[in-house]
């Protein structure tokens, strides 16, 4: 199988994760942060040494201010819920994620505006759009750093002086960039930021964390067990607690700190520009095709290891379908939860096939998938 559907989520995983995973689950699978004895502490020391390595990989001075959830989903909602309060006004893009969008339109029954703010068929950002819709009671701006359809890359640091600038709270979603893009908090001004766990993290499904920055009074959703303070029937205030209750998916941490160890060694520019060569290669191979069409910008340095295609008007699912079952390659069709990303690019009826593009991919998968289009595309 040729599996190309990383932006989904990354797979195979480095070796050393699925060890972590399983190493904590059979030598230390203990309850972190509720009993004192060892195997307790060895698991906490576990979780603690991921919160360490997610700080590191995104220049965060505290790592108690990153706080474990299940994926980016659960952290774009306490982002976004935790701070915006009536009255309040978010700007956000036509390229996001339902996962952006759904709660930030779910906030508008609350008396929460939005703009959203147009991208180009290509999916870019017009930062001066960003600037002329900031209002008195603008509150946040939420932006994708990666378009998980196009691959579209925003410009985060500039639209980061624009919120500093403005005295506005900068929410990046990471999804599609976190862990083959450089992301520095402190220098993008970024108070917020969202991932998963499991895509270029390369940590298993059910991680995920958002980085709160310090002194942000972000509202918790959740009251229960923390392990901290139980004499008290309150919510604890302080970092990380405050916001995680509950037994932790700590061997699924572990595992997630084996990632980062991973991308640490490997460094972020060799991924990338792994990454950059496979997806531009791609780009070039499919402009010779016919009837292909390309979504998005077509050019590896502008946006991220996603490429979005159709084959004149065929329905993206069945050729997705035929990809599976007659080539063995696994790509995404439909909407990838973006429908407004697609009304952008004009694909909206149709869908596309996405490809995504990750480390462990090879130029032999690539030249698998051109065989295929290319077979495909003659049998139409
Ligand atoms: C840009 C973007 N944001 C958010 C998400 C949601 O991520 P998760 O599935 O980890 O909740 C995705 C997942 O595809 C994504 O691509």
């Amino acid at each position: 199988m040729v599996y190309l559907d990383n932006a989904a989520t990354s797979y195979p995983k480095p070796e050393k994760v699925y060890d972590a995973v399983l190493d904590h689950m059979k030598n230390f699978g203990a309850n972190p942060g509720r009993s004192g004895h060892q195997l307790a502490l060895q698991a906490g020391r576990g979780i603690f040494k991921t919160r360490e390595l997610i700080a590191k990989l995104f220049n965060i001075e505290n790592p108690m201010q990153v706080v474990f959830t299940c994926n980016a989903t659960d952290s774009l909602n306490l982002a976004i819920k935790g701070v915006l309060k009536e009255g309040d006004h978010v700007i956000t893009s036509s390229m996001e994620h339902n996962s952006v969008l759904r709660p930030i339109k779910s906030l508008e029954s609350k008396g929460i505006e939005n703009t959203i703010i147009q991208c180009d068929c290509e999916g870019f950002i017009n930062t001066k759009d960003i600037k002329n819709a900031i209002k008195s009671n603008t509150k946040m701006i939420a932006l994708t750093h990666g378009s998980n359809v196009t691959g579209t890359i925003m410009p985060i640091k500039e639209v980061g002086k624009i919120a500093k600038e403005a005295n506005v709270l900068f929410l990046v979603d990471g999804a599609q960039t976190g862990g083959i893009y450089d992301i520095d908090v402190n220098e993008m001004n970024i108070d917020l930021l969202a991932l998963p766990g499991h895509k270029g993290l390369m940590g298993p499904q059910g991680t995920g964390f958002l980085y709160i920055r310090e002194n942000l009074n972000v509202m918790h959703f959740k009251e229960g067990g923390t392990g901290s303070k139980s004499e008290e029937l309150t919510q604890p205030q302080m970092m990380p607690d405050r916001y995680e209750s509950g037994t932790a998916n700590a061997p699924g941490i572990s595992g997630l700190g084996a990632g980062i160890e991973f991308i640490l060694k490997e460094g972020l520019e060799k991924i990338r520009n792994h990454e950059k060569e496979l997806t531009q290669y791609f780009i070039d191979e499919l402009k010779k095709i016919e009837p292909v069409k390309i979504y998005g910008p077509k050019d590896a340095e502008k946006q991220g290891a996603v490429v979005s295609i159709n084959i004149g008007s065929e329905d993206s699912s069945e050729i997705a379908y035929i990809l599976d079952s007659a080539f063995n390659i696994a790509v995404r069709s439909g909407l990838h939860c973006a429908p407004l990303a697609h009304k952008t690019i004009g694909s909206f009826e149709q869908g596309t096939v996405r490809f995504g593009i990750g480390y462990f991919n090879t130029k032999e998968d690539i030249d698998k998938a051109i065989v295929a289009i290319k077979e495909i595309c003659s049998e139409i």
